[in-house]
């Protein structure tokens, strides 16, 4: 008996070693602040808790639930892109309900690819695109994502050939890891691009709804004829504090959304009723809600953004997502700085090369823990010494890393091709 070789060449989650990781520092004593993973730590809102409370008592919603989703919960949504972004969406054609957003970052390349078919996903970037992709045995090749261009890809740099073979490309704006928001412009562009070359463009709409200050959130929907050539996806667990109840939503080009409804009718058989009732209960929530919401958000970014330039530490503010993005030292690894921070300070940060090999050189703190955690974590990390220390600044390597680690490598089979 054998494991298939594309599960047997697929590294754990990391995730799932951070996890280990803070329970043996736990273990040994220390105070540890996870601000690690986008998982939303304030509750789910109480008329989403009732609404599913009260679905639960009702037996017709204990057997199979449709395959396509509630057609109330499927207006509902259209009513989301209309009133959010002003776009028109057929709700029984152009829209499909995901068990959460990562089910259709999985499942999108089983609908567009064929074996050894090309996916373009940005690096650095949530890891999902590039696992996806290996999954539907499609080869992956990066296209970076730089400072210099505000985290957004040169479309125009990819080579012609190299684009006249992909089947699609990820963006992600409001972006994971770096916090950087697209323009209208780059979407036209995006846009433009996908139907020179015939790239279906799937652009992944998770923190459409964790905007600041006075930022709206943007849909590439909105650029005219972007339906012939796009999809959107958008996730239930970080616009409304949802991310246990696995609820999202795909949009746009038509062929592709029955071709993904098609492929789930074999796969799960669709979303507890409970849970799509909860769903419509979070999208009749009033925009107050929200505003009150990312005003918490918003608070925490700021103590740490303040925290960070205390430390010496650079970054840019971010206007939308759950997500800061500063640099680390010149000549330290993210990994190697992320430890170093860790044990000074017990604050758990993500490093960038986590993401991808742009993401070097890069931490992600993420903006989910609970305030008092959030200050506490603010203090220590602005009192940190963030330059290195001087025997490492000469070039004199570490004995040992400090949680006894190796540098972490992309596993061969693994490792994408690059634009
Ligand atoms: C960019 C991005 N897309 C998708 C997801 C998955 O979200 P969901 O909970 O909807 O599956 C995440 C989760 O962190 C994310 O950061």
């Amino acid at each position: 008996m054998q494991i298939s070789q594309r599960l047997r060449s697929m590294p754990p989650y990391h995730f799932a070693k951070t996890a280990q990781l803070i329970a043996e520092k736990r273990a040994a004593g220390i105070d540890v602040i996870p601000l690690t993973m986008g998982d939303p730590d304030m509750p789910t809102p109480d008329p989403v808790i009732d609404r599913m409370c009260q679905a639960a008592h009702d037996p017709a919603n204990h057997r199979y639930p449709g395959y396509y989703g509630l057609p109330e919960l499927r207006k509902a949504m259209a009513g989301y892109f209309a009133r959010r972004f002003d776009v028109e969406i057929d709700p029984d054609r152009e829209i499909s309900i995901m068990l959460g957003s990562k089910e259709g970052l999985a499942h999108l390349p089983l609908v567009m690819l064929d074996p050894g078919d090309i996916a373009l996903i940005p690096d650095p970037g949530y890891t999902t695109y590039l696992m996806g992709t290996l999954i539907a045995t499609g080869k992956p090749v990066t296209v970076p994502l730089t400072a210099e261009r505000g985290w957004l890809p040169d479309l125009r740099a990819i080579p012609e050939d190299l684009a006249r073979k992909a089947k699609f490309l990820w963006i992600n704006y409001p972006n994971n890891p770096t916090g950087a928001s697209a323009t209208r412009q780059f979407f036209e562009e995006a846009i433009a691009w996908g139907k020179e070359y015939d790239v279906l463009i799937a652009h992944d709409n998770a923190y459409a709804d964790v905007t600041y200050g006075d930022t709206r959130p943007l849909s590439i929907l909105q650029i005219p004829g972007a339906k012939e050539i796009a999809v959107e996806l958008h996730s239930f667990s970080k616009s409304y504090n949802m991310a246990g109840f696995r609820v999202g939503m795909l949009a746009g080009n038509e062929t592709v959304v029955e071709a993904f409804k098609t492929l789930k009718t074999q796969i799960d058989t669709g979303m507890f009723n409970v849970v799509q009732h909860a769903a419509l209960a979070a999208l009749a929530l009033p925009e107050s809600w929200l505003r009150e919401r990312n005003a918490v958000y918003e608070r925490r970014r700021d103590v740490l953004v303040q925290a960070c330039r205390d430390a010496g530490l650079e970054l840019t503010t971010p206007d939308a997502s759950l997500y800061l993005w500063p640099r680390v030292p010149e000549g330290e690894s993210s990994h190697d700085f992320a430890m170093r921070l860790l044990d000074a300070t017990g604050v758990l940060v993500t490093p960038g090369a986590n993401f991808g090999e742009h993401g070097e050189g890069y931490v992600r703190i993420a903006l989910t823990a609970p305030d008092d955690k959030i200050d506490e974590a603010a203090r220590r990390i602005a009192s940190f010494q963030s330059s290195k220390p001087a025997e490492n600044a000469n070039g004199a390597k570490p004995a040992k890393r400090a949680d006894g680690t190796k540098p972490a490598k992309t596993p061969k089979a693994k490792k994408p091709a690059q634009v």
